[in-house]
C-alpha cells in the first residue's frame, strides 16, 4: 500500500529559490510567539543563562560561523542566542522536519540568525536546507544525527578546511562519526557531548523517559496503568523509558541483544524476552536502539488487535512501516493527533505513532527545558573549548573534557540550591595513595 505523505512537496522547489538570498521559514509573523515560547524555556534553564552571560562577556566565539543542524525548539534557540551572544554567526537547519517549531524558527530568524527550516519538509528540502546553513562556510558546526558532517564532507569537500571542529549531540551521530574516522573519512576533530556523563544521566537517561511517556499519551491519551508495555533496547533512553513506564503502572518487557544490558534489565526486575515472543504480548512498543527493523512485520503480524507501536530513537528505521504498509488493508491517518491506524484483513489494528519517527519530539514537545539545560551546557562550553583548542585536536572523536562536565553539574546543582560534600586533605591523600593500610 502506498504511504500518503502528509508533508508539503509542490511547492517546495519555488520556495526554495525565491529564499535562497535569506532564511528559509514558514512565516516571519509568527516571531513574537516565537519569542513567548523561548522565554518559557529560558527560565528553565539557568546554567545555559549563565553560560551565554559568561559568553556575551568574553567572546570566545567572536568573528566565528557556526552551522548547526539541531532540532528547532525553543531550547535550541536558547542555545543559539548564547552562540551569537558569544561573537558567532550562527546558521541552523533542522535535524528533524517534524519536530520544527515554526514560531521558534521566525524569532531566531528575527534575531538574526540564518534559519532554514520549516515544519514537515519533505527529504529533498530537508537536506536543500543544510546545504544552506553550511553554504556560507562553517568555521565550527553543531550535529545531532550526523547529517550535517556528512553532507559536509559528501557535498561540499571544499569547506571542509575551513572547518576547526564541532560537536554531535546524540548517539547515533557519535556511531556514525566513529564509522567516519575509522574509514579515515572524518577531517576535523568533533566532541561527543552526548557521552559526557552528565549528558546521558540526565538527558538519554532521564529526558527520554518522561518526554516519551508524553508523546504516547498526547498522541493516544491510552492508560499505561496495567498494559503490557515492550521496550526494545536497555541502554540510557531505554532504561529511562522502561523505569517510567513502570512508575505508571505498566508490566514492562524488555528486549535486547546486549547479554550484559539483558542481565540489567532482569535484575531490575523486568521480563526479558526476544521481540518474536515480546510481540504476541504487547499492548505497546517502544523501540530505543539506535538500530534498524528492530520491529519487523514478522513480529507485526501476532501482534494484539490495537497495539501501538512508537519509536524513540533516532532514526525512524527501528520499526519497520514499509513491511506494517504491505500487512495493512487499510490506513485510517490521523484518527488521534500523530497516530495512524493500520487495519489488517482480518480486522486487527496496530497503531503506528509519529509515522515511526522520534516520538517525543513529533507527538510532544522533546525534552523538558530544564533538561536540555544540562546537554546544551556542555554542547556551548565544548564548542568554545574546540574554537580555542582545535590547532592541538586530531581529527577524530574526542571526549567532552571532564571539567566542562563537572561544572555544567555545579551550576545546574546550584540552580537547584544543592549543596554536596568536597573531599577533606585526609581523603585526598588517602585515595590518591596505594598503601590504603590504615
Ligand atoms: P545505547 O547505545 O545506550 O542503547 C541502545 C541499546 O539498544 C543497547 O543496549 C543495545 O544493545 C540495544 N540494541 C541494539 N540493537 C537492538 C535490537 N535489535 N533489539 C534490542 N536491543 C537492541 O543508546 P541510547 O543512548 O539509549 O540511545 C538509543 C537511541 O535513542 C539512539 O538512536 C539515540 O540517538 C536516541 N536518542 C533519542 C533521544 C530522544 O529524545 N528520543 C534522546 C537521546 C538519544
Amino acid at each position: 500500500m502506498a504511504r500518503t505523505s502528509r508533508t508539503p512537496t509542490a511547492t517546495e522547489p519555488v520556495r526554495e529559490a525565491a529564499g535562497r538570498a535569506g532564511p528559509d521559514i514558514a512565516d516571519p509573523g509568527l516571531a513574537e510567539a516565537g519569542n513567548v515560547r523561548i522565554e518559557w524555556a529560558r527560565g528553565a534553564m539557568p546554567v545555559l543563562g549563565l553560560i551565554g552571560e559568561r559568553f556575551a562577556a568574553e567572546q570566545p566565539l567572536r568573528g566565528l560561523t557556526v552551522a548547526a543542524c539541531l532540532h528547532v525548539t525553543a531550547e535550541t534557540a536558547v542555545l543559539l542566542r548564547a552562540l551569537r551572544d558569544g561573537g558567532a554567526r550562527v546558521l541552523l537547519a533542522a535535524s528533524n522536519p517534524l519536530s520544527t517549531q515554526d514560531d521558534t524558527a521566525a524569532a531566531l530568524a528575527d534575531g538574526g540568525i540564518g534559519v532554514f527550516a520549516r515544519a514537515g519538509v519533505d527529504r529533498a528540502t530537508y537536506y536543500a536546507h543544510i546545504r544552506r546553513a553550511l553554504e556560507p562556510g562553517p568555521d565550527l558546526v553543531i550535529d545531532d544525527g550526523g547529517d550535517l558532517v556528512a553532507a559536509l564532507h559528501a557535498d561540499l569537500p571544499g569547506l571542509v578546511a575551513n572547518v576547526r571542529g564541532g560537536c554531535e549531540s546524540t548517539t547515533t551521530g557519535v556511531i556514525r562519526l566513529r564509522q567516519m574516522a575509522a574509514a579515515g573519512a572524518l577531517a576535523f576533530p568533533v566532541v561527543a557531548v552526548n557521552d559526557t556523563e552528565a549528558k546521558r544521566m540526565v538527558d538519554n537517561g532521564c529526558g527520554t523517559g518522561q518526554s516519551v511517556i508524553d508523546g504516547i499519551l498526547r498522541a493516544t491519551n491510552t492508560l499505561l496503568a496495567g498494559k503490557t508495555v515492550v521496550v526494545a533496547g536497555f541502554g540510557a533512553c531505554g532504561q529511562s523509558i522502561a523505569s517510567r513506564a513502570r512508575g505508571l503502572g505498566a508490566q514492562v518487557i524488555v528486549t535486547e541483544i546486549d547479554p550484559v544490558r539483558a542481565l540489567g534489565a532482569v535484575l531490575q526486575g523486568f521480563r526479558v524476552l526476544p521481540m518474536r515472543a515480546a510481540a504476541e504480548l504487547g499492548e505497546a512498543f517502544v523501540t530505543a536502539t539506535g538500530s534498524r527493523d528492530v520491529i519487523t512485520g514478522e513480529h507485526m503480524a501476532v501482534m494484539r488487535d490495537g497495539a501501538l507501536l512508537a519509536n524513540a530513537g533516532h532514526f525512524d528505521v527501528e520499526i519497520d512501516v514499509r513491511a506494517l504498509d504491505g500487512l495493512a488493508a487499510g490506513v485510517r491517518r490521523e484518527v488521534r493527533p500523530h497516530a495512524d491506524e493500520y487495519v489488517r484483513g482480518d480486522g486487527r489494528r496496530l497503531l503506528l505513532l509519529a509515522e515511526g519517527r522520534v516520538v517525543n519530539l513529533v507527538a510532544a514537545e522533546g525534552h523538558p527545558a530544564a533538561v536540555m539545560d544540562v546537554s546544551f551546557g556542555i554542547q556551548a562550553l565544548a564548542l568554545g573549548w574546540v574554537a580555542s583548542a582545535a590547532g592541538s585536536l586530531a581529527a577524530r572523536v574526542h571526549e567532552v573534557p571532564g571539567s566542562i562536565d563537572a561544572e555544567v553539574a555545579r551550576l545546574k546543582l546550584a540552580s537547584l540550591d544543592t549543596q554536596i560534600d568536597t573531599l577533606t586533605p585526609d581523603q585526598r591523600e588517602y585515595l590518591a595513595s596505594w598503601q590504603r593500610g590504615s
